[in-house]
């Protein structure tokens, strides 16, 4: 007979949970239903006991702006300063002039935060519909390093008798050394931590940006040296473009100026599956980021429960990812895929389910213990 002994020692304290705080920015149009099922999904994720989220809501965004005149208060961007990472939907509204809420909310918190990466990975999840005929997820897997603080965002310019016949406008692109030398190190160090194929492509116009990218080119040569196991790549961004469509195999990571990567990353989330999968984060590897799904605020669609929520929770995924939650960003990737596979489309409005129905789902496929 065996006799059941009480425990000579009291069990051991568990180790404290982090506690991450989040700011949440679910912004204008369907901004706040997809991040909604973010959050949802998120706390999911936490309540299998890893890690807790303090959530800080903040309401800058088109609404604020029409009734306070304010896109991003000095107050709002300080204690953004304090958070472990920032959450946001989307940025934009209709009765706003363009470029109004894009240069004082988004691009503002961009550079103010010195987010200087813009990562995008593309990805065709199993279950996702691509328009490339031929192709499935076996070919489309590469990540997009976008530079994110300089270039032709920069806001360097101005115009000479402006509204006049002779009228000149100035829109300068910004590289420096310093800017340059960061993404491109970012990109290898990336390349090299991804493991996958370790190639890492710069895409530019060295043909006609002879001074811009003459600087990108040789300091893309210059750091290569430091990491001998990644494959160096160069393709002209029209080009670039051409090979997405044909061959998105040859992709591993690509590294680009922001404008440049503004375009094939639009371009890269419609061979992924469109707006409703494509996730990014802005990143400052020693500060503060910022995920966000890629898409718009989709004014049209707004209360319709109509949007694809996955791109908002991939980028909590993301998210995760960055505070170093590793094993539950890959637990949330695989929950999305086995999502992605159930979805009669990705597209807003054919999923065969509501934004809130998804994010059901998604929580569902969370298996609940560690
Ligand atoms: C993006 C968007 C922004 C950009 C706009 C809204 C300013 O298109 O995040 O890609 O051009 O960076
Ligand atoms: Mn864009």
């Amino acid at each position: 007979m065996t006799v059941a002994h009480p425990p000579t020692q009291s069990p051991k304290p568990r180790a404290a949970t982090k506690t991450y705080r989040i700011a949440v920015i679910p912004g204008d149009g369907t901004g706040p239903e997809v991040i909604r099922e973010g959050q949802k999904v998120l706390e999911a994720m936490a309540r299998r006991g890893t890690f807790r989220l303090e959530w800080r809501p903040y309401d800058v965004g088109g609404a604020r702006y029409l009734s306070t005149g304010e896109t991003l208060p000095d107050a709002v961007l300080k204690e953004l300063r304090e958070v472990n990472a920032i959450y946001l939907g989307a940025i934009g509204h209709p009765d706003v002039k363009p470029g109004i809420l894009e240069q004082g909310i988004l691009l503002k918190l961009r550079f103010e935060l010195d987010q200087y990466i813009n990562l995008r990975p593309v990805k065709l999840y199993p279950g996702a519909w691509t328009p490339l005929r031929d192709k499935g997820p076996e070919h489309i897997d590469f990540v997009v390093v976008r530079e994110n603080t300089e270039g032709l965002y920069a806001g360097v310019g101005g115009f000479l008798r402006r509204g006049t016949l002779e009228e000149v406008a100035l829109q300068t692109s910004v590289n420096t050394r310093h800017g340059v030398e960061r993404c491109i190190r970012y990109a290898f160090d990336y390349a090299h931590r991804r493991g996958k194929r370790k190639k890492l492509t710069f895409c530019g116009k060295t043909n006609v940006l002879t001074f811009a990218h003459d600087l990108w080119q040789r300091v893309f040569t210059e750091v290569g040296k430091e990491f001998p196991d990644v494959q160096t790549d160069y393709t002209h961004v029209d080009a670039c473009c051409m090979w997405m469509i044909k061959n998105p195999e040859w992709f591993d990571v690509i590294v680009t100026d922001n404008m440049f990567g503004d375009i094939i990353t639009d371009l890269g989330a419609m061979i992924q599956g469109g707006m409703g999968i494509a996730a990014g984060g802005n990143i400052n590897p020693q500060g503060v980021s910022m995920f966000e799904p890629i898409g718009g605020s989709a004014p049209k669609y707004t209360g319709k429960q109509a949007i694809n929520p996955l791109a908002a929770i991939c980028a909590g995924g993301m998210m995760l990812d960055q505070l170093g939650e590793h094993e539950a960003a890959a637990t949330l990737e695989r929950a999305v895929i086995s999502v992605t596979q159930q979805l009669k489309s990705l597209a807003a409005g054919q999923m065969g389910y509501s934004t809130s129905q998804v994010g059901d789902l998604v929580v569902a496929a969370i298996p609940r213990n560690v």
